[in-house]
């Protein structure tokens, strides 16, 4: 059989972690996919900051689209980010010239997955993207194979490692916001722009996406209520915790009356709950489905490798033929999701 060649676009902490996971799993993922996969091309703006990793014999593209439609690239991985821009001209690219596409980015995901779903699928190419919500937690295969026997009612969770990160330390240490958001930033867990992750839009762009897959209606990311932690004191912890609560910013997303209900807001959970449990980095996912009962998934939300995990397993299910166009709902059948529009809240926080 022909090797499986991967061209990968944008080498930041994502894209450098995918291109080394790789070459040192070559055996695992030979013997698990049947076929060698091989990184035949990279794109990055920096061509030469030093990421550690050996590219020789690697094409450089320094145009993400020319990797998009190279001869030499059966499967583009889009790890640019972004809603606009390079992104998502990539991603169109390879679509437009029959490749596989597997992707991180929830932004582009939120905002035009519908319309780039509908575009693979009429192209007969799979886009893949289990790194797009929740970093190393298998959560899209879970929702989208693992649970045809139910009727999903309610996902909700803890989705910006960054956010928790935030909170755990500021909890745990007294540390102030922005401290705790340097070095957020200098472990590589934050997006390229903060105010993503800490005004909530990150989580409502990855509820959006599991949003779809659970309930099977199009993603609507604007039709999510957002409230970010920027606003959250070290003394509303304390108070919380006087309580016998801690404030997690939330994702829920649920049926409710009307439609489904999609909301962002930093909640004050009961100390004693799992969720409450969740420090750090790490990302919660609880799924509330009639047949199966309560799941909850828990696992690394951010950073290079966890991330790359995600973004290998789309690659090896790629690789050996598993994840086709026509997996999951077909994108032009997803009907839009009724919108239940949420009050605001003025000051305080949502109890759980
Ligand atoms: N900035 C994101 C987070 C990265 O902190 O969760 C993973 O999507």
């Amino acid at each position: 059989t022909q090797d499986f060649r991967i061209g990968v676009a944008g080498l930041g902490t994502v894209g450098a972690a995918v291109v080394g996971m790789i070459a040192r799993r070559a055996e695992a993922l030979a013997a698990a996919t049947g076929r060698r996969i091989a990184v035949t091309a990279v794109s990055s703006r920096d061509r030469n900051r030093d990421r550690g990793l050996d590219l020789s014999g690697i094409a450089w593209f320094d145009d993400p689209t020319a990797l998009a439609r190279s001869a030499e690239v059966d499967c583009v991985v889009e790890l640019i980010g972004g809603a606009e821009g390079p992104a998502k001209a990539t991603v169109e690219a390879a679509i437009a010239a029959g490749k596989a596409v597997v992707t991180a980015n929830k932004a582009l995901l939120a905002h035009h997955g519908g319309a780039l779903a509908q575009a693979a699928e009429a192209r007969g190419v799979a886009l893949a993207y289990e790194a797009s919500a929740a970093g190393g937690i298998p959560v899209i295969k879970a929702l989208r194979e693992g649970l045809p026997g139910n009727e999903v009612s309610r996902v909700y969770g803890i989705l910006n490692g960054t956010c928790n990160y935030i909170l755990t330390r500021m909890e745990r240490e007294g540390l102030t916001f922005e401290a705790c958001l340097k070095d957020a930033q200098a472990l590589g867990y934050a997006e390229a722009d903060p105010t993503f992750d800490v005004e909530g839009f990150d989580t409502a762009h990855k509820l959006a996406i599991l949003t779809s897959l659970a309930f099977g209606t199009a993603i609507d990311a604007e039709g999510v209520a957002v409230e970010g932690i920027s606003g959250v004191q070290p003394l509303d912890l304390t108070m919380a915790e006087e309580l016998g609560y801690r404030i997690k910013l939330l994702g829920v997303a649920q049926r409710a009356e009307g439609g489904i209900e999609q909301r962002v807001h930093p909640t004050m959970v009961p100390k004693s709950s799992a969720i409450a449990q969740v420090m750090g980095v790490t990302n919660a996912v609880t799924i509330d489905a009639d047949a199966v009962g309560e799941l909850t998934l828990i696992g690394p939300g951010a950073g290079g490798q966890a991330t790359a995990s995600a973004v290998v397993a789309d690659i090896a299910d790629l690789a050996a033929g598993i994840l086709r166009p026509t997996l999951g709902r077909p994108a032009a059948a997803l009907a839009p999701a009724a919108r239940v529009e949420m009050a605001r809240h003025e000051g305080g926080y949502y109890v759980r």
